[in-house]
């Protein structure tokens, strides 16, 4: 019998871990498996365990309202080392690129625990973008064990900076894993019936190195986009982020198709983006989950460590500056063809069954 330790701490992580959780618990003779959030996010977290009905055995409840990254990583860090003090386990498995992700696996580090790191060798090689991602999952894969690659690119990623080919596998992205469970037919929710006859685009952003004007200038393009185009309706659920809602208020306030609300749960969001026309978002979950859906994204950042979606060719890079995502974001709406190149579903980040590799690797 191994004992598991899981531990994430902000949205993404948790709709990326609640499969693999689900799919631990569901081997009770092979692995005690232990749930530890820390509480980097709060009610962005608590909306998806309850999302998946996965009630976590230790919470460090970290979050404060201006935390910053010496904030979130000490707390971890010092939190972590008690839970793995009392809880003993064989292996510690942390999500991505978060830093309560990095502060985690340092603490399992410093405790000589072995290390799983789920969504290994995603990487931009830009370590200021996105930042501090970029950062955290080099160290984190530097000090893993276990790497698991969602796609064939991480891996050959791993590989090129001579990581150990036998601690690499390739699994497929557990975010799949989550969509597969989520997206209904059929699927009801009031803002669908609001933008019944439109064209319904989504928003998100929330990249730390976007806050302030990169973020303001987003916003000043998007929304000049759609007072140009009147059968446009927009839906943007803002992220948590004191800055991120100040900016999005100042600049999208009193624009009566374009609905400022808050973070959605993920079975709505999901089922949301699946019916959507397009999405303009810097997130990096998004990325992967459109292009199984056959949702064009426009991708509000620099770099992307998810090439795979664009070379499947539903992501388009725009940048920050406003006239280029300005002119990229009226380009699709206006040339259909351009559109249609980009609405085909494609699966680049596997098939839905990357948390049962992962733990076939675990078993092994
Ligand atoms: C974090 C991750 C980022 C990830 C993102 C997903 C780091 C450094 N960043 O960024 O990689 O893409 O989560 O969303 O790990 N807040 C709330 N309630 C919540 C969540 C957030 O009030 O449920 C507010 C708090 O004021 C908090 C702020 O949002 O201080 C920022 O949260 P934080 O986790 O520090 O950074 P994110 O930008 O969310
Ligand atoms: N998401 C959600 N509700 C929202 C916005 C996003 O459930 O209102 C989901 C989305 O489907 C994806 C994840 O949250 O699975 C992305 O989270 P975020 O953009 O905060 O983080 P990132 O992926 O950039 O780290």
């Amino acid at each position: 019998m191994k004992r598991v330790l899981v531990v994430f701490g902000t949205r993404p992580e948790a709709i990326k871990m609640c499969p693999l959780v689900k799919e631990l618990k569901g081997r009770p003779d092979e692995f005690e498996t232990v749930v530890c959030v820390t509480g980097q996010h709060r009610s962005m977290l608590d909306q998806v365990l309850e999302a998946f009905s996965v009630e976590p055995d230790r919470d460090l409840d970290i979050m404060r309202a201006q935390q910053d990254l010496f904030d979130i990583t000490s707390d971890v860090l010092l939190g972590f080392r008690e839970v793995m003090t009392e809880v003993e386990p064989d292996v510690v498995l942390v999500h991505g690129d978060t830093t309560t992700s990095f502060a985690a696996a340092l603490a399992a580090f410093y405790l000589h625990v072995r290390i799983g790191h789920v969504e290994a060798g995603l990487r931009t090689y830009n370590l200021q973008s996105p930042w501090p991602e970029e950062f955290n999952r080099q160290v984190v894969d530097t000090i893993s064990d276990y790497l698991f690659a969602p796609t064939e690119t991480a891996r050959r990623n791993l590989i090129a900076e001579g990581k150990d080919s036998a601690k690499i596998s390739v699994t497929g992205n557990t975010g799949i894993d989550a969509l597969r469970t989520t997206v209904r037919d059929g699927y009801r929710h009031e803002i669908i019936d609001w933008a019944a006859g439109s064209r319904l685009i989504l928003i998100t952003a929330h990249r730390r190195e976007n806050l302030g004007e990169p973020m303001r200038a987003m916003f000043r393009a998007i929304r000049r986009v759609m007072e140009e185009h009147p059968d446009t309706k927009a839906v943007y659920p803002i992220h948590m982020n004191p800055q991120v809602r100040e900016a999005a208020h100042a600049e999208l306030d009193g624009f009566e198709r374009l609905r400022l609300i808050e973070p959605m749960g993920v079975l709505d969001f999901h089922n949301l983006m699946a019916r959507s026309h397009l999405i303009l978002t810097d997130s990096g979950g998004i990325q992967e989950e459109a292009p199984s859906l056959g949702v064009p994204v426009l991708v509000m950042r620099d770099t992307t460590e998810r090439p795979e979606g664009v070379e499947a060719g539903t992501l388009k890079l725009v940048g920050t500056a406003e006239e280029d995502i300005y002119r990229e974001f009226a380009h699709l709406l206006d040339d259909d063809d351009a559109y249609q190149a980009m609405a085909h579903a494609s699966n680049p980040y596997g098939d839905g069954h990357a948390s049962e590799r992962i733990v076939a690797c675990l078993v092994d």
